[in-house]
């Protein structure tokens, strides 16, 4: 695959990011701290949040470049955490192509009909993905508009690779700026969604469709990931430094479904950004090429752990259900992690969140590098103030 260089300005070319505590880490290394971000953690958690919402809907959000600018950054200057979290939604490339879907409050994606058959699929795949490149200017501007703000208020997080002080330095640390992430949803998770129609528990119509038609599951697949990969890659190329992709549902598949009819496809969506990459100068001086790092992230997906790393990423994102320590067992030596606190917890008194938060950073010890995360999103009625407390404590004991 030839190769595409980031632009000068991009933050991880000016080496505004590429030292940050988020970007080392999913490259494997350590910084002076545990870098910690919170899934969700732009949303219905923070009141400043839904009183911008108010009278827009969802999708409507998401496609004003200024609004969602300003949802992303809320969460980082609040929590002061690790990175800012693009908000969007996996369904929102699929609305720019056109497809009739919404986002009802409560319940999730809703598409006008179900794509759970050739002839839905045939109707689906009609529309070129490429035409998202055309369609893809509000997302584009609400990152660039993000991390202008990110680059110019928030110089935080960047740790000198030659430094050895053990302080914690949020905010004390000069010439780096916060990492935004850029996400896209995965094709298996989309599909869930579309040939259902709807969100659903199980995701049986795709689950079926599989195996019912193959030829028409490829078609769905290569479709989904073509347009999430141009998502993804449309978002790195206005300035994310980092891409995660949510394959949320894929928990619900045995381990040969995931491998043979989704993981190719996972991979196919990767490709759209693996040819990004940027130079650097590492610790040592010397200059070096550097790609733009990948989170894969899935819930109830402990069984697929080594699949999901297999698939081409830097990071496996985990959920609360395997210990960290036993996921770096599945992915492999050497992979970082991420994650992962039962959200549940935050609900909790203190001594019992503060205990479990330790207890995911002692065990996210045995990896070459952990970030802190949940084991999925943050619940909708999240105390915030817990949130930026757990964000001091990991930042104070990840040390
Ligand atoms: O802060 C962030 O994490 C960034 C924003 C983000 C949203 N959706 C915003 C959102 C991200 C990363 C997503 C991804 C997403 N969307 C996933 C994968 C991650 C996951 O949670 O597993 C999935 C499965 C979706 C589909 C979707 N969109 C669901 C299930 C919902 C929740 C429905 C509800 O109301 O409970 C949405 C809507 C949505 N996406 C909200 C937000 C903040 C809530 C909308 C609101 O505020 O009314």
């Amino acid at each position: 695959m030839s190769r595409v260089i980031l632009s000068p300005q991009h933050p991880l070319s000016a080496g505004l990011t590429s030292d940050s505590r988020l970007v080392r880490a999913y490259r494997g290394e350590r910084s002076d701290t545990t870098p910690v971000w919170f899934m969700r953690q732009a949303g219905r958690s923070l009141p400043e949040y839904r009183d911008l919402r108010v009278g827009t809907r969802m999708l409507d959000a998401c496609l004003d470049p200024e609004m969602a600018s300003e949802i992303t950054l809320q969460p980082v200057r609040r929590h002061k955490v690790d990175a800012g979290i693009f908000f969007s939604d996996i369904v929102v490339p699929l609305k720019l192509v056109g497809v009739d879907v919404e986002i009802q409050p409560g319940r999730g994606p809703v598409f006008g009909r179900a794509y759970a058959d050739a002839a839905g699929v045939a109707e689906l795949t009609k529309v070129d993905p490429a035409r998202l490149d055309e369609a893809s200017g509000p997302i584009s501007e609400a990152v660039a508009r993000t991390i202008a703000e990110l680059n110019e208020t928030a110089p935080r997080g960047r740790v000198s690779t030659s430094s050895t002080s053990s302080g914690v330095s949020t905010g004390s640390t000069t010439g780096g700026a916060t990492p935004l992430i850029g996400f896209a949803g995965a094709p298996f998770t989309l599909a869930a969604y579309l040939a259902e129609g709807g969100p659903s528990k199980d995701h049986l119509a795709a689950r079926t469709l599989m195996h019912a038609d193959a030829g028409a599951w490829r078609a769905l697949m290569d479709w989904t990931a073509e347009l999430s990969g141009r998502f993804l890659r449309a978002q790195v190329l206005a300035g994310a430094s980092a891409a995660q992709l949510f394959d949320s549902w894929a928990g619900a598949l045995s381990l040969e479904d995931y491998e043979r009819h989704v993981a190719p496809a996972s991979a196919k969506a990767l490709s759209f950004v693996h040819d990004l990459e940027y130079e650097a100068t590492d610790a040592a001086g010397t200059a070096v090429t550097r790609h733009v790092p990948v989170v894969h992230f899935g819930v109830g997906t402990g069984e697929l752990l080594g699949a999901m790393e297999g698939v081409g990423v830097d990071t496996v994102g985990v959920d609360y259900r395997v210990p960290l320590d036993v996921a770096a067992q599945r992915v492999g030596a050497g992979v970082p992690l991420q994650g992962n606190l039962d959200p549940a917890l935050l609900a909790a008194p203190w001594h019992v969140l503060e205990a479990a938060v330790r207890e995911v950073l002692r065990r996210g010890e045995v990896a070459p590098a952990h970030v802190f995360n949940l084991g999925h999103g943050v619940p909708p009625e999240t105390d915030p103030t817990v949130l930026t407390r757990v964000v001091e404590l990991v930042h104070e004991a990840g040390a």
